[in-house]
């Protein structure tokens, strides 16, 4: 398997695409720990990883919190030694006019997306396998398109664009790459459910997507795995769209989306 005992972390992983993506990893061998606030979606997550291997852990943390970030990853570094992956996907969201946003709710998404993304990098850097280790922030097409009613989600998801790209430069002469990933939309996931909550909407979404469905989460998961695998050694500083095409529309795409 081609993770084997590789050590794995993923932050927001116990939910969702991260969840997919943190499994994807277990399944093939890797040692893997999932993070999130909430200590039921850490049991849930745990009952689910034990049933596909045997070195699987969790914890309850924020990731807007340092100490209860840097907490988590010495459990992680003391029970396994250095880390070779971190994927870093915590992250919210809801469907709000800027003029109907107050000044704590764009903080809100922007403290969990961006400054989480930051303080899990930072947290794990010196306990990053050197050289070999690979990070892969998960981004979001808002990174790149001025999207009504999704301001925060905009300025959080540019900012973890730059920080992965400052990240590659940095660190790449320690032999570490950093990519991202931003998929588009991606079936039964929270999400879609707040951006494509009706049948209607979902409609709209799938008719924007040039290959005119949403994406699955084991789609995004096959990414990772491959982005952090020996065939893409030479790739770094990447913001990889799994998206079906659905960014080359434009804002258009997800405006009518959205309408
Ligand atoms: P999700 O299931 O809600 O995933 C978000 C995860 O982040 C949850 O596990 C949540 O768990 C955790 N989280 C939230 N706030 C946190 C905090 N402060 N500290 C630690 N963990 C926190 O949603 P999803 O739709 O699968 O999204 C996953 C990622 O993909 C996100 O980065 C999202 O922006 C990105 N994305 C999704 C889509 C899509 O179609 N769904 C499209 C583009 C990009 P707790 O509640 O337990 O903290
Ligand atoms: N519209 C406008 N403002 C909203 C809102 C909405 N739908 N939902 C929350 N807010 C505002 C709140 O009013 C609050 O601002 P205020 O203090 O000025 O009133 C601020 O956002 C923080 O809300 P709070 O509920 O305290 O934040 P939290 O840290 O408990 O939760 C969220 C963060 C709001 C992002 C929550 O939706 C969440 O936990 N999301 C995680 C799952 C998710 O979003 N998944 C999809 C990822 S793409």
């Amino acid at each position: 398997m081609k993770f084997t005992d590789h050590v794995v972390l993923v932050a927001g992983g116990t939910t969702g695409i991260n969840f997919a993506v943190a499994k994807a990893f277990a399944v093939e061998g890797a040692k893997v720990c999932v993070l999130s606030r909430s200590q039921t979606n850490v049991d849930t997550a745990l009952e689910e990883l034990t049933r596909v291997s045997a070195s699987v852990m969790g914890r309850a943390a924020d990731v807007r919190d340092t100490i209860q970030v840097s907490e988590a990853v010495a459990q992680v570094v003391s029970a396994w030694g250095d880390i070779d992956i971190l994927v870093s996907g915590a992250a919210g969201n809801f469907v709000s006019p800027l003029s109907a946003m107050s000044s704590n709710g764009f903080k809100t998404v922007v403290d969990i997306d961006l400054l989480g993304s930051f303080n899990v990098m930072g947290a794990v850097y010196p306990h990053l396998k050197k050289p070999g280790a690979s990070i892969v922030n998960i981004s979001a097409p808002q990174s790149q398109l001025p999207t009504p009613a999704q301001a925060h989600v905009c300025a959080a998801k540019a900012g973890i664009d730059q920080l992965t790209r400052t990240a590659a430069m940095e660190w790449g002469p320690e032999g570490i790459r950093v990519n991202a990933i931003s998929p588009g939309p991606i079936d039964d996931t929270e999400g879609m459910k707040r951006l494509g909550p009706t049948e209607e909407s979902r409609k709209k979404w799938e008719q924007s997507v040039p290959l005119r469905r949403y994406g699955s989460k084991d789609e995004i998961a096959d990414a990772a795995k491959w982005l952090c695998s020996p065939q893409a050694s030479y790739i770094s500083g990447v913001i990889l769209p799994v998206d079906g095409g659905w960014s080359l529309g434009g804002s258009s795409a997800m405006t009518t989306a959205l309408s």
